[in-house]
């Protein structure tokens, strides 16, 4: 599974064109400013329909542009033992057998429209599962030093990666504390006891995956970090929910009634999983507290690794990688314990500064390119 090529269109600063991705692995290499973390999401939009950069895809458009397109040829290597005509290959080998699939992103009158082989897809949990792809990139560090939403953030990515339908119960929740909120704002009470049970059922279940993913995350994320960073110390991830100790249903919807006049003084929801907080925690004490950019910055990408296995290993496939910049902050020894345990991908797009050791990283199919003021060029050397 990977993109055999890409076409953009009035995409960011990246001129018109069609780029050949053939390969297991694709190196963009530029100076800062060039256009290649443009080319990473224009990859991730593909992927997902919205940007790891922005929620706004009015920048997605190139400046005074009014029609902007994404498109990519996919060919489809997943499941090879439920269809034997499907063979399992590189992209680059471009076997018929092979099935190939187009997906087409255009923005124009302020409107979003999703293609996959002619067919406008309306919801994009159908493309979580199609082509999963996960990025590695700077800002990643929020994930770990970040507000609390940041790490809320990050679990329910994983989550919703893994089974779309998450996605729905977190919609369901917020709507619910919304409601809730607006209850309690206007003091409708008679309306709370309905609430609340919604709210603790729908509450509960989020936290209970939650700890699930936290419990799956503690079991390579320690490692991992230890074995990159080379700290004796452990690092762990303990999930601090705001419901403590996964009290039943009537026991949570006891504690809302409990709490009731004082959300009613604040106008708003003060417990439940839209307050649950996450804590980085070595020899005891909060990581962040003390730890140095360059271990925040660490912890990040160990984040990223464990997030691709827990994918790979309940789906049962390879994600696609992106990394943008990454390797750039690691010293030699962590950059090579760091690709060593990089999870298994069926496609990866690195992006690079000119004076990185990105050739020492090349293997024979590697496509490498060199990105110069929005122009994707090929090199052969
Ligand atoms: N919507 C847009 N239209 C035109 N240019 C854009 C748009 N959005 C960003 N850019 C330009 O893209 C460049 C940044 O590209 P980027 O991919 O982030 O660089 P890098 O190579 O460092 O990863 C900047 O010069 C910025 O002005
Ligand atoms: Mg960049």
């Amino acid at each position: 599974m990977g993109f055999r090529s890409i076409r953009v269109y009035n995409y960011r600063n990246l001129h018109n064109a069609e780029i050949d991705t053939a390969a297991p692995e694709v190196f963009l290499v530029g100076e800062n400013g060039q256009g290649k973390s443009n080319f990473l999401e224009a990859v991730y939009v593909l992927c997902y329909a919205s940007s790891f950069r922005t929620r706004t895809d009015a920048l997605l458009m190139r400046h005074g542009s009014s029609e902007t397109a994404l498109s990519g040829s996919v060919t489809e290597t997943e499941n090879p033992t439920n269809d034997p005509h499907v063979a399992s290959v590189d992209p680059q080998a471009g076997t018929s057998l092979a099935r190939c699939t187009e997906r087409r992103i255009i923005w124009r009158d302020g409107k979003k429209r999703v293609i996959v082989d002619g067919r406008d897809v309306e919801d994009r949990k159908e493309l979580i599962r199609s082509l999963p792809c996960i990025v590695f990139c700077h800002d990643d560090i929020q994930f770990v030093r970040g507000a609390p939403d940041m790490q809320r953030y990050f679990f329910d990515q994983t989550l919703s990666l893994d089974d779309p339908l998450f996605i729905d119960t977190l919609r369901d929740y917020r709507r619910i504390v919304r409601l809730r909120n607006s209850a309690l704002k206007e003091y409708r009470t008679e309306l709370l006891p309905a609430y609340d049970r919604q709210l603790a059922q729908t509450g509960l279940e989020i936290q209970l995956r939650r700890r699930e993913a936290v419990a799956a995350f503690s079991a390579t994320f320690c490692d991992l970090y230890q074995g990159i960073s080379g700290s004796e110390d452990k690092l762990v991830i303990e999930y601090r929910p705001s419901w403590k100790s996964d009290p039943p249903l009537e026991k949570v919807i006891a504690l809302l009634e409990d709490r009731r006049q004082t959300d009613l003084a604040i106008g708003t929801t003060t417990s439940g999983p839209h307050r649950d907080r996450f804590r980085f925690a070595m020899n005891g004490s909060d990581y962040t507290d003390t730890a140095s950019t360059g271990q925040l910055r660490l912890t990040s990408l160990v984040l990223r690794v464990a997030q691709a296995r827990f994918f790979s290993d309940r789906a049962g496939r390879r994600p696609l990688l992106l990394l943008d910049d990454v390797m750039l902050e690691l010293d030699p020894v962590r950059r090579a314990r760091f690709l060593a345990v990089l999870p298994a991908y069926d496609q990866a797009f690195f992006t690079f500064l000119p004076d990185e050791q990105f050739n020492s990283y090349r293997k024979d199919a590697t496509l490498l390119y060199r990105v110069v003021a929005g122009v994707i060029d090929g090199e052969s050397g």
